[in-house]
């Protein structure tokens, strides 16, 4: 049967694939596709999505694809970079400037299909750097944002020409933090596009096991099954595909694993007779050697990841199984993230995507049957497989587990730029009626598709949850080289935070394993484990006022598919116990909670 299809250019945007996902549950089929592709590619499709990208358009960057789109009679609808091409191709202009994090309000000004069913006014998420400032003869401006607290109109944030089939929108529709998102794009494929849904995820299934069976033919595979949702649900389905008799599952003990994480694991996988051919490994001691007088967020990742496949192996030759594939739960953002798509910009390494792996993956010695679904569809899909709630349900926790939430420091303060923002924060705080310091540390985060490394606000005092939302909002758009904004939950305003040197040692470990443990438990006992995403904890090596080692910081987030975040609120009392309990622990120097959204922040620390 052949369905009616979209084409996804891909322009290296952190979201590209997402709008081919959500293409796809509305069951229509979604192909990513280059920006260089022939024209009789494209001819094939009843409409064309151009995405996001690192490169600027105001200044012509990745300006030489196929312009030839243009001139089909095919509806074409950009966002962020593809909104700004399309402008700039039809008569438009495009700056640097104007640039907006997170959420914006759009007014609707039109009665463009692209909104039909909408409000006047809808919640969008932004992440860019340039605007569109003029649209050419046939188009219409159909909507502009509002700024937070000024409510200054950011104008052309969405475009459109009726006639030729045509329309940008400035914000992301296919992050779920754009609320009607969803909508717009459906407007776009089966209204615009007249698209005829056919597509379903039983479809998917059965062809991905059949690709199973194509790739692995009469070999065997040996799956890194760490007990998390991705690993699990990969087992089933490579069971399901080739016979358990011919799946090998590994678990490895990184010493980077929660509190009685492994044991529990193990547990887990004798319930739910996931326990055939397991076998399990105390690699910690291997782990944090390797890891020894690391600092680097980025060579702590390729360790681990290198050691991951060392390991693997050592077990693989132990066990007599050298000629089995590897096998592995790697899902869509590991790669996109890792800057896997073309175009796409590294944000960090994911502990599967690092150089030995992806020359095994050339050599066709890895399976990784989930490596195009996103953490939303994996969920699905254990389902549909029949994998317990529970352990579908179970918060993300990364490969490399908590060696990303335990930062490390030569002991030296990055102060460069700070002499620039301390002002800023210091104003901004200042109407909010708190304190606030710029900490001399740095963290990963993301901006317009780019990797950043900045610098987290801390900030102290009393304020309702939407305000603390606010600040951080307006610290990001008034601030370049802020990524994060943290509440300081410890007592008084600090004046002086000291980065210590510290790398990764078990006793370290020992204290984040504890205060993480504190964080988990705290989420079962009132209640909201379920209703968060994620909650990652982290330790930063800084004396506060002189005191203390380590700081703690509490990261609850709502999500869909990691590509996005919002800071989560927690239960007072909840904070109350985390404030008792984390303070407590010899060695803390303090304990924040991070209200950042993704963008700018990413939801791990490093
Ligand atoms: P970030 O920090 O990039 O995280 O916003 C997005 C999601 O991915 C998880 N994460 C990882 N998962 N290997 C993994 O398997 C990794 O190297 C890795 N790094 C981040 C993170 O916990 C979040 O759910």
């Amino acid at each position: 049967m052949t369905h009616d299809a979209i084409a996804v250019i891909d322009f290296g945007g952190q979201y590209a694939h997402l709008i081919a996902t959500k293409i796809r549950r509305l069951h229509v089929l979604a192909e990513i596709r280059q920006p260089e592709e022939t024209t009789e590619v494209f001819r094939r499709y009843k409409g064309i999505i151009i995405s996001g990208s690192p490169s600027l358009a105001s200044f012509g960057e990745d300006s030489a694809y196929n312009k030839a789109i243009y001139d089909l009679d095919i509806p074409i609808f950009g966002f962020c970079f593809g909104h700004q091409e399309i402008a700039k191709h039809y008569g438009g202009t495009v700056v640097h400037g104007g640039r907006e994090w997170g959420p914006a309000d759009l007014q609707v000004m039109a009665d463009s299909p692209i909104f039909r069913g909408l409000g006047r006014t809808e919640r969008v998420w932004m992440s860019h750097f340039d605007s569109v400032t003029s649209v050419g003869p046939g188009f219409e401006e159909i909507g502009y944002t509002t700024l937070g607290e000024s409510g200054e109109p950011h104008r052309y944030a969405a475009i459109g020409s009726d006639t030729l089939r045509r329309y940008g929108v400035q914000f992301h529709p296919e992050v779920d933090d754009t609320v009607h998102g969803d909508e717009m794009i459906a407007n776009f494929v089966l209204g615009v596009c007249g698209c005829t849904p056919s597509w379903t995820m039983d479809r998917y299934v059965e062809e991905r096991v059949e690709q199973i069976r194509r790739q692995v033919g009469e070999q065997s595979v040996f799956l890194l099954a760490s007990g998390g949702v991705d690993s699990t649900v990969a087992a089933r389905l490579l069971g399901s595909a080739i016979g358990a008799d011919r799946l090998n599952l590994l678990h490895v003990d990184n010493g980077l694993m929660r509190k009685d994480e492994s044991r529990a694991v193990i547990e887990l996988f004798r319930e739910f007779g996931l326990d055939r051919n397991l076998h399990f490994v105390d690699a910690s001691e291997t782990f944090l050697s390797a890891l020894a007088g690391v600092v680097e967020p980025e060579e702590k990742r390729a360790i681990i990841g290198h050691t991951f496949i060392e390991v693997f192996e050592r077990e693989a030759k132990r066990l007599g199984i050298e000629d089995h594939l590897l096998g592995q739960g790697t899902i869509y953002p590991d790669t996109i993230e890792t800057g896997g798509t073309k175009r796409a910009d590294t944000i960090k390494t994911h502990h599967n995507r690092v150089p030995v792996v992806e020359r095994m993956i050339e050599q066709g010695r890895v399976v990784e049957p989930l490596a195009d679904l996103y953490k939303v569809e994996v969920r699905e899909l254990g389902e549909k497989l029949g994998i317990p709630h529970s352990l579908v349900w179970r918060h993300p926790f990364p490969g490399p587990g908590l060696g990303v939430r335990l930062l490390c420091s030569h002991g030296e303060a990055h102060r460069e730029g700070l002499a620039e923002i301390e002002p800023l924060v210091a104003g901004i705080a200042a109407r909010f009626g708190v304190a606030a310091l710029a900490m001399p540390i740095k963290s990963v985060g993301v901006k317009a598709d780019l990797r950043s490394y900045e610098h987290p606000v801390l900030v102290s005092g009393d304020a309702p949850w939407d305000t603390q939302l606010e600040l951080a909002a307006s610290l990001f758009r008034h601030v370049t080289g802020v990524n994060r904004c943290i509440w300081n939950l410890g007592p008084g305003a600090p004046a002086k935070v000291r980065p210590l040197a510290a790398t990764v040692t078990r006793e370290r470990l020992d204290l984040l394993r504890e205060a993480d443990h504190v964080v988990m438990e705290g989420l079962h006992r009132h209640g909201v484990y379920d209703s968060i995403w994620q909650c990652p904890t982290a330790l930063v090596p800084l004396e506060v006022d002189g005191r203390g080692r380590e700081f703690v910081i509490v990261r609850p987030i709502h999500s869909e598919r990691a590509m996005t975040a919002t800071p989560a609120r927690l239960p007072e009392a909840l904070v109350a116990d985390l404030r008792r309990q984390i303070l407590s622990l010899p060695g803390v120097s303090g304990l924040a909670l991070d209200v950042t959204t993704k963008p700018p922040g990413t939801i791990e620390w490093e």
